[in-house]
């Protein structure tokens, strides 16, 4: 009933000529109707992805956004603009962001609201730290950064989240299928009780971490785990694409 998203994190690689060899290799047509794609490159690639990307079934987000609607802030970039430059989505909150600008919880919201009024979609990133999970907080902590998002003004049903355990990202260690479960089902619980059961059944939650192609199928084969966000496997077409597929093969 939720059509499974699976989004490419790109972070600080790749260069345009890379982003034109990776979309000539993409392929035209994914399924039918297939998982909804996204790819998230760095700001000055959007524009040459959005090019280069042309007439193929992804969506492009940006990595980040500026809460206010546009003003004196040298080095941000406003939702506006973002759906200028071919935007339908932007990550927000990512666990890199929160640690190298200390991003808290209730700015993350002021972004994926800010996108929102934009008619971007926000794709919320929260999740644990280790020695969080290994204190038994993780539960906590994620009630803490929902709490914190949606102090304001969001509306669920034009989101998407992403759990992304910390300790999970970029190194290699994936969060096991019960794990993963655990969490997401606790997510949608936590909707269910600000907004409600219907709109809890809508938002999508990805998992983030490690996903690879060996490790996709058991993941996305969960009941709660509607879709991936990719960073390491997404850099390059023939991996993403078989992550694309392993989503279409689990749903
Ligand atoms: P990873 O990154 O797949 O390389 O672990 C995921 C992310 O940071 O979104």
């Amino acid at each position: 009933m939720r059509r499974p998203l699976v989004a490419a994190n790109w972070k600080m690689h790749l260069l345009r000529a890379e982003v034109s060899a990776y979309a000539r290799a993409f392929p035209r047509q994914l399924g039918n109707p297939g998982p909804e794609v996204v790819l998230f490159p760095s700001f000055p690639l959007l524009d040459g992805a959005r090019q280069a990307f042309a007439g193929r079934p992804v969506a492009l987000g940006a990595q980040d956004v500026h809460p206010e609607a546009n003003g004196a802030f040298t080095g941000d970039v406003a939702a506006a603009q973002l759906r200028d430059a071919g935007c339908a989505w932007v990550l927000c909150g990512h666990s890199e962001r929160r640690r190298d600008h200390a991003e808290g919880d209730e700015l993350v919201g002021r972004k994926a609201a800010a996108a929102q009024r934009e008619g971007l979609r926000p794709l919320v990133c929260v999740g644990e730290r280790k020695k969080e999970r290994r204190g038994g907080e993780t539960l906590a902590v994620l009630d803490r950064q929902l709490a914190g998002l949606f102090a304001s003004p969001l509306d669920a049903a034009r989101l998407d989240l992403a759990y992304e355990p910390v300790w999970a990202i970029g190194t290699g260690k994936v969060a096991t299928t019960a794990q993963a479960q655990e969490v997401h089902a606790f997510l949608r619980s936590l909707l269910a009780k600000i907004f409600g059961d219907a709109i809890a059944q809508k938002v999508r939650i990805l998992y983030g971490g490690s996903m690879k192609p060996s490790n996709a199928p058991e993941l996305l084969s969960q009941k709660d785990i509607d879709g991936g966000l990719i960073g390491g496997a997404a850099l390059e077409t023939r991996s993403f694409v078989d992550l694309v597929n392993a989503a279409i093969a689990a749903k």
